[in-house]
Parts: structure tokens; C-alpha cells; sequence
């Protein structure tokens, strides 16, 4: 069978139906819980800073690289960073329980993402390293030291500074809750962290680029997983290299010369991994298509999207650094709050891909997602069925694939750069919340998003892009967490919906478009039950080492 129809297979058996759910565990065994937190015993730990102080800048800088200078690359710089990306966010507690929140949301809070970072020397730490980032220390991992040469060749090569950031997934993690349907979860949360650390990279100034060409096994060779003893089921597996430089609005390669990856394979690498269940299970399904969505080398691809022109935003200003900090996931809306039609369409405009803007200039491809919009509560707006495309590419064959009765009707006094169109007028709340797997979040809010992408060609023509399409479904739920923010209201990611119920509503009798990703927004109403701690108050004096 071929690896395109196999990838075709996963996606159809891990479909939710009202009906009949993915298969996933029966119970959940708490006692085999993974520890969100990896960490690589045995190995010197280089504890971060902690912000004393946020960059300064506004919301719209989250997004307006130009509008921040240039930091230098050093620890401090690096804390901030993390601190505003992956980092923890909160600790919540209730009933004798405690967890950790994360400035990057996560399906179910369970954090398959991990990050690994290939520094430069810099003052005090001669050699460089790779290392991995341990978020409950808010530290890195010092797992191999690639020495100065490496790094002169590397600079060379790209000519100019930087350094290199790896996303990796456990997909126990998520499977320990989720079954089969996991790997899909996985790359969503890989596609948030993406956006998280683009955000942060803007506020000091970074840019931030999906070294597009590299394979699975450049990057693997690089975090030295080859010798690497991972515990059976619990192993990490690469989703991308980042490169982060100072290259404004000039292009970098997209892939590292060959002869310099094999430059890693003869590091030493230690530490161990530390295991993370005492009994992690076998879901074989996650397994095998992993095993199949393997990314090989390929041409490396710089991407054009829209011109480079700015947000005109009539909200009052507000800190990005507080958006980011203060993002949650609601577990409730209350039914009732509307946005203004202004804010709405302000935050459509975030999720069209332009060029030199966050997070879409770490290009992680063509922009194949487009947006069906449930608007329940929106001011000045009907409420109704609406459909955003986020490329213009699709708009006559997603017309032609859907219910002739639409009436693709142009919404007016829109943003030029939004193909904004009324599908139907009426109230979608129950068909929403039906759709979403019955979460009462998909008819409370003010919204409900469902992610439409084109499919069946892309994974026909590359099956390692199944990834890449989660990953942009989880690039623009990311944004959607911030702009939700911004207008003072909370967002939702929402993994769980039913696939085929949804491309009914759509009129699409094959896969040529599916349906990835839901997201709500809406005024939240907190669980009052919880108690809300600082996130690092567990770093008291002496706590690190
Ligand atoms: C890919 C993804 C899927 C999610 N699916 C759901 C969902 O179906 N229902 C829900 O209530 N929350 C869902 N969430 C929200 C997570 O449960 C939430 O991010 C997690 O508990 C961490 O909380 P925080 O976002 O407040 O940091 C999802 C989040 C992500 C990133």
C-alpha cells in the first residue's frame, strides 16, 4: 500500500463519529500518568534567568518584528525566550492536586513537546552546546558541546549569528489519554509551540526560520538521539529545526550542508533520559504511521505570502508580554458576551499569512487552512454560517465542493486582504456544539472555528505534509489564543469534534478538504474551585540543582 494512502487510513480510522469515538483507553490509568517533565539525568544543569524585567512592547509587536530591536544572544536573552514561550505560566491546585500551566497550550495539559537548543559559544561558555530545555527548572540540559570550529563553519554557512531551536513529541504523552487519535494532537501542540517561540523571538527582535529542507534523521543526528538510550514507547521524535538569527527581511539557507551534520555524529552525548511512566503502553497505530510520516531531505523553499503592510487596530493598547502570560484555555463561556465586529475581523486579519511577520515568516509552508466560522455572537454581524479563506487558491473548488444552497455572499466593510463570505444566516449554536463532540464551548462563545484544509493532494503528493498541515492548524489556534486575549474574551483549542459531521455541514462528499481543528472564543467563566500559584514559586533558593 502506498504511504500516502496509509497516512489516508490513519486519518479516517481516528475520526470521531457521534457514534463511535477513536479508539482510546478504556479508563484512565492514573498510577501510569507520563511525567510532563522530561529531563536528561546525569548532565550539568544551567539554570536560566527569570525576566526581571518584560520587553517592553505592545500587543501589535507580537506580530511587527521591526517594531523590536535586536537583542544580543546570551543567557539572559535565551531565559526570556524560553520564559515566554515554553516556559510555565501558572500552577494550578484543587483537592490535594497540583499542575503545571504552560505559556503553550497543550491538549489535555499533557505537553508532548519538547525543545532542544544548539547554542553558540558565548561569554562563559567557550564551546557552545546542544541542550535540552527543562521548563520545570526554567534550564537548560548540557547534553554535547560542538566546539567553536562547528560553529565557525555553521556561521559561515549562514552568514550571520544565530542559533538553533528543535521541537520533539512524545506521543505517549498524549496517547496515555487520547489512543489513536494522539499523533494528530501532537502536531497541533508542535504547530502552538512553533507560534509561541515566534512571538517571543519578534518581542527581542529574532527571526525565526523553518530550516525546510533538513530530514527527520539531520535533525535526530543533531540532538544526538542516535546514541541517545530511550526507554521503549517513551522515545522523542524530531517535528523540526528552527533557526533563529538576525537576518531581517533577508533570506537564509534552508537546509545545513551534509558534511556539517555528520559533524554531530562523532559528538559525545550524555545524559539519560528519564523515564516517564512505569508501564507506557503500546498504541502500534501511532507507531506505524510515524514510522511512515518520515520527513526525508528535501529542496529547501522560501515562501512567498502577502505583502508586508501593517495592522490598522483601534483597541486600546495593551502589553504583549501580559497577553502572553495571561493566555488560558476556558473551560466555560457565559452564553451572553458579544465581540464587536471590529475586533472580530481584526483578528481574522492575524491568521492570513504575511511576509516578515510573526508567526507565519518562519514559513512552514503554503498556507492550505481556511476557516469555517460558526458566529453565534458577534456585534453587528448576522449570525450565522461564514467562510474565511486564507488563500485564494481554494475559493473556486472549495465553491464548487460545497452545498450549491450557500449563498457565498462577500461580507462588506470587511479588511481588503479578507475573502470573507456569508454561507448562511440563522443560529449555528447547536449544530456547532453537536459538531464539536457536544462541548458546550463551541455554542457559549462568541465563536466557533472549524479548520478546513486541503488534503487528499498534499498528502498524495508528500505524506510527511500531514504534519505540516496540523502544525499550521496549531500556528493559527495560537494566534486565535492571543487575539481572543487581546479583546479582553479567552480561547479554546478543541481536538475533539466529529470529523464527517462537520464536512456534512460543508456538502463535501470526499477528502479532498478535511476538517482539522476547532477553536471557541468567548467571556470565560472561571472554575472559582481552583487555587492559582506564581509559575516558578517552586524555584525557592537551593531548589536548582
Ligand atoms: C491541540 C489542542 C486540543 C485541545 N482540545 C480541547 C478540547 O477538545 N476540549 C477542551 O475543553 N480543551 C481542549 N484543549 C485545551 C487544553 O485542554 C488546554 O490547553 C490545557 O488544559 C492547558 O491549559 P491552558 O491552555 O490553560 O494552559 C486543547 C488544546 C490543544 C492545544
Amino acid at each position: 500500500m502506498a504511504i500516502s494512502e496509509e497516512v489516508i487510513q490513519y486519518h479516517d480510522r481516528t475520526k470521531h463519529h457521534p457514534h463511535r469515538y477513536a479508539k482510546s483507553p478504556d479508563y484512565l490509568d492514573w498510577a501510569n500518568e507520563p511525567d510532563p517533565f522530561r529531563r536528561y539525568d546525569g548532565v550539568r544543569l544551567i539554570p536560566l534567568p527569570l525576566a526581571e524585567k518584560d520587553p517592553e512592547a505592545d500587543y501589535l509587536d507580537l506580530y511587527e518584528r521591526k517594531n523590536s530591536t535586536f537583542q544580543a544572544i546570551s543567557l539572559k536573552t535565551i531565559g526570556t525566550f524560553l520564559e515566554l514561550s515554553l516556559g510555565l505560566s501558572a500552577w494550578k491546585s484543587f483537592g490535594g492536586a497540583s499542575w503545571a500551566l504552560r505559556i503553550n497550550p497543550s491538549s489535555g495539559n499533557l505537553h508532548p513537546t519538547e525543545a532542544h537548543l544548539i547554542l553558540p559559544p558565548w561569554e562563559g561558555n567557550t564551546q557552545g552546546g546542544v541542550y535540552h530545555y527543562n521548563p520545570f527548572y526554567h534550564a537548560l540540559e548540557q547534553r554535547a558541546t560542538p566546539g567553536e570550529k562547528l560553529w565557525a563553519k555553521i556561521r559561515e554557512h549562514f552568514l550571520t549569528e544565530g542559533f538553533f531551536v528543535a521541537l520533539t513529541s512524545i506521543y505517549w504523552r498524549e496517547s496515555w489519554k487520547y489512543g489513536e487519535r494522539a499523533y494528530r494532537y501532537c502536531n497541533h501542540d508542535a504547530g502552538h509551540a512553533a507560534a509561541s517561540l515566534s512571538f517571543s523571538g519578534t518581542l527581542l527582535g529574532w527571526n525565526i526560520t523553518y530550516l525546510n529542507a533538513l530530514s527527520d534523521q539531520d535533525v535526530e543526528t543533531v540532538l544526538g538521539f542516535h546514541k541517545t538510550r530511550w526507554k521503549r514507547f517513551e522515545e522523542e521524535h524530531p517535528d523540526f529545526l528552527l533557526f533563529v538569527h538576525a537576518r531581517s527581511e533577508k533570506d537564509v539557507p534552508r537546509e545545513i550542508p551534509l558534511e556539517l551534520i555528520q559533524s554531530f555524529r562523532s559528538l559525545s552525548y550524555s545524559g539519560e533520559p528519564n523515564p516517564l511512566s512505569n508501564r507506557p503502553t503500546d498504541w502500534h497505530v501511532i507507531e506505524e504511521v510515524s514510522s511512515k510520516i518520515v520527513k526525508p531531505r528535501t529542496q529547501g523553499k522560501s515562501y512567498q505570502y502577502r505583502v508586508h503592510d501593517s495592522f490598522q487596530e483601534k483597541m486600546p493598547l495593551q502589553e504583549a508580554t501580559k497577553i502572553i502570560r495571561r493566555r488560558r484555555s476556558a473551560v466555560a463561556f457565559d452564553g451572553k458576551t458579544y465581540m464587536p465586529k471590529e475586533h472580530f475581523f481584526g483578528l481574522l486579519e492575524k491568521t492570513i499569512p504575511r511576509n516578515h511577520k510573526a508567526p507565519f515568516d518562519l514559513e512552514l509552508g503554503e498556507p492550505s487552512v481556511h476557516l469555517l466560522v460558526f458566529a453565534h455572537r458577534v456585534t453587528g454581524l448576522q449570525s450565522g454560517l461564514y467562510f474565511l479563506f486564507r488563500h485564494e487558491r481554494d475559493l473556486e473548488e472549495i465553491k464548487q465542493r460545497c452545498h450549491s444552497s450557500f449563498l457565498w455572499k462577500r461580507v462588506d466593510n470587511t479588511p481588503e486582504s479578507l475573502l470573507f463570505y456569508l454561507l448562511k444566516e440563522g443560529d449555528f449554536r447547536s449544530t456547532g456544539q453537536s459538531v464539536s463532540c457536544h462541548q458546550e464551548i463551541a455554542a457559549d462563545g462568541a465563536l466557533c472555528f472549524a479548520m478546513i484544509a486541503r488534503f487528499k493532494e498534499h498528502i498524495e503528493k508528500a505524506p510527511f505534509l500531514y504534519r505540516t498541515l496540523h502544525w499550521e492548524a496549531g500556528l493559527i489556534g495560537q494566534i486565535l489564543y492571543l487575539e481572543a486575549e487581546a479583546c479582553s474574551l479567552r480561547g479554546t483549542g478543541m481536538g475533539c469534534f466529529f470529523d464527517d459531521a462537520v464536512h456534512e455541514v460543508m456538502g463535501f462528499s470526499d477528502n479532498s478538504f478535511q476538517d482539522l481543528y476547532h477553536f471557541g472564543i468567548g467571556e470565560a467563566v472561571e472554575d472559582l474551585r481552583l487555587v492559582t500559584l506564581p509559575p516558578y514559586h517552586h524555584l525557592a533558593k537551593g531548589k536548582q540543582s
